[in-house]
């Protein structure tokens, strides 16, 4: 299972970079809306610090604007994915980019018909957002589990980005469901490494060895 951070700051990406277990990064506008930074210049920098694929989300609606877009974003760095919302104009557009290459991540996905047409499209990631439905009182997980079950009835190549992270549950959730990717907030990246009996027995071995290296 891949792991993304769902972040656009570069400290929260070069650290978990520097774990070992970083395979690509999401952003979106709101991310990158946090960041004191011009876009093109933050992505470029993001794209350096991560081998991996680097999803950065179009703003446009109307599928001749939204290829537009994507073509422009894709040119910035070589590991980009564009992010677009799964409307009709979106899928569009994502047939036109999936035809020259350019890897699309339909986004904003909340229901197995749409992650069918994105994958029919010819996305190359889908993006289900589980905490979002888990807000209003849905099962999220649930919609990951029809996802694998379709793309597997039909042998369907789109990755599918389980995202909208809220704890490391879901991660756990995500990789027994057989999910190929999660994106996940560096707090939650965190936790997934925590246990207190871990700590614990780290604090015990190390009183231990002092009488140890006493003798
Ligand atoms: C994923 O690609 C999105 O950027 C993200 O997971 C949205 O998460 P949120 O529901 O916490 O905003």
């Amino acid at each position: 299972m891949k792991l993304f951070l769902d972040t656009a700051n570069l400290q929260e990406i070069k650290e978990a970079a520097s774990w070992g277990i970083l395979d690509g990064v999401t952003t979106n506008p709101t991310l990158c809306a946090r960041e004191n930074m011009p876009f093109e210049t933050l992505i470029k920098e993001i794209c350096q610090v991560v081998s991996g694929p680097v999803s950065v989300e179009c703003i446009s609606t109307r599928a001749e604007d939204i290829v537009a877009e994507a073509r422009k974003l894709n040119s910035l760095a070589p590991n980009l994915a564009i992010k677009i919302p799964v409307t009709l104009e979106g899928l569009k557009a994502t047939r036109i980019l999936s035809s020259e290459g350019i890897r699309v991540n339909m986004t904003l996905v909340f229901s197995p018909s749409q992650a069918l047409l994105a994958a029919k499209a010819g996305a190359a990631f889908v993006s289900p957002f589980i905490g979002r439905l888990d807000d209003i009182s849905h099962h999220g997980m649930e919609l990951v589990e029809q996802i694998v079950t379709i793309y597997e009835n039909y042998n369907f190549e789109t990755e599918i980005i389980v995202a909208s992270v809220r704890h490391p549950g879901h991660v756990v959730e995500a990789a027994l469901i057989g999910a190929h990717i999660a994106t996940v907030p560096f707090s939650v990246m965190e936790k997934l490494v925590k246990h207190p009996l871990t700590d614990l027995g780290i604090e015990k071995f190390l009183q231990d060895w002092k009488k140890v290296a006493a003798k």
